[in-house]
């Protein structure tokens, strides 16, 4: 390392080390996004609103979209399709959710797709959704509850729920936001999901590289815009990480994991790697390109700790792969 390089490294660690007092707020965005943490106080106003028998859920404000889509139909459209396309990849797995006792999404956000689980709520299944993002969660708790049940939770892996409870966790778009923490993550989850629970989650890896790189199928880039906010976003998106070294050593497949960013990161994985380094307790079942827009989606089943180590030896051994 040359001597600017270690003067740089020195002089950030020394700037990390007085962030706490010069800058506390920011030590509490690490750990959650705090609602109203600007202002000196705010409540919880009554009364709450009454959830429709119809089927027509309240919207949630669009600053709560999360950067999805440019409009109301095609927000609740893609939050349709993508827990369809779940339910399908879960019943063929041999485990319906309607069949379930206990379902978690975690970054759940403003529920884009949990509201599209009603039916599964109204037949008896619990369904609970947890962010860091504590006003899409306020809203959500204000809005869709009691029918869904939601908490904020931090950054921290670390999931406030007893051992074995759910029979399923999902998680859209959730560890592409998660790097140093994602094995934790995956640890905690399966100490709450019960053995043979399933956990369902997106991801951009190399399916999505073919995407990023102009080779995806033509007919689905208009859907891959519009979820992404426009056509802009998507290309100032694909041009910020294309620029990047360390995206370059993950497309031609010289590193299996790849970051970018700070505060909101972007990971991307080589599936068949991630699901094997996972084999100590979970089992694939199946990993479907764009099963979440340009992102592929993974289906694992929670087996004892250890007892998958011998049937993975080989990259992606016994996973279906779906279309
Ligand atoms: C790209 S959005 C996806 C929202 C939602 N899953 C969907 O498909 O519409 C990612 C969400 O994950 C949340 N998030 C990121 N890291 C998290 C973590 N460690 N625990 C819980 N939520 C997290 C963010 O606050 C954000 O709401």
């Amino acid at each position: 390392m040359s001597i600017k390089d270690q003067a740089r490294n020195v002089a950030i660690e020394r700037l990390r080390k007085l962030l706490p007092q010069a800058a506390p707020e920011l030590e509490l965005l690490g750990q959650n996004f705090p609602h109203g943490f600007t202002r000196d106080s705010w409540s919880r106003p009554l009364p709450l609103g009454a959830i429709p028998t119809d089927g027509d859920l309240p919207l949630p404000p669009e600053e709560l979209w999360a950067y999805y889509c440019t409009g109301a139909e095609s927000w609740l459209d893609s939050g349709r399709r993508d827990v369809a396309t779940m339910r399908d990849e879960l019943t063929a797995s041999g485990a319906p959710i309607e069949e379930m006792g206990r379902v978690l999404e975690v970054g759940s956000a403003s529920g884009r797709m949990i509201r599209h689980l009603e039916d599964v709520a109204l037949g008896g299944v619990e369904v609970w959704g947890v962010d860091i993002w504590s006003t899409a969660v306020l809203w959500c708790q204000d809005n869709l509850s009691p029918r869904f049940r939601f908490a904020t939770t931090t950054l921290i892996p670390h999931l406030p729920f007893p051992d074995g409870h759910f029979d399923l966790i999902y998680g859209g778009s959730l560890f592409t936001h998660i790097d140093d923490l994602a094995e934790a993550w995956f640890l905690e989850m399966h100490r709450v999901l019960a053995p043979g629970g399933r956990l369902y989650f997106s991801i951009n890896d190399h399916s999505s590289v073919e995407i990023f790189e102009g080779r995806g199928p033509a007919d689905r880039y208009e859907e891959f815009y519009e979820r992404t906010g426009g056509q802009a976003e998507w290309e100032s998106f694909v041009r910020l990480i294309q620029g990047n070294a360390d995206y370059q050593r993950f497309r031609r497949r010289e590193a299996y994991m790849f970051t970018q960013g700070k505060m909101m990161r972007h990971v991307m994985w080589d599936t068949d790697v991630l699901t094997r380094r996972l084999d100590w307790g979970y089992k694939p079942h199946s990993i479907t390109p764009m099963g979440y827009g340009h992102q592929s989606t993974v289906l694992l089943e929670a087996v004892p700790f250890g007892s998958g180590a011998e049937g993975a030896t080989s990259a992606g051994a016994g996973v279906a792969a779906s279309s």
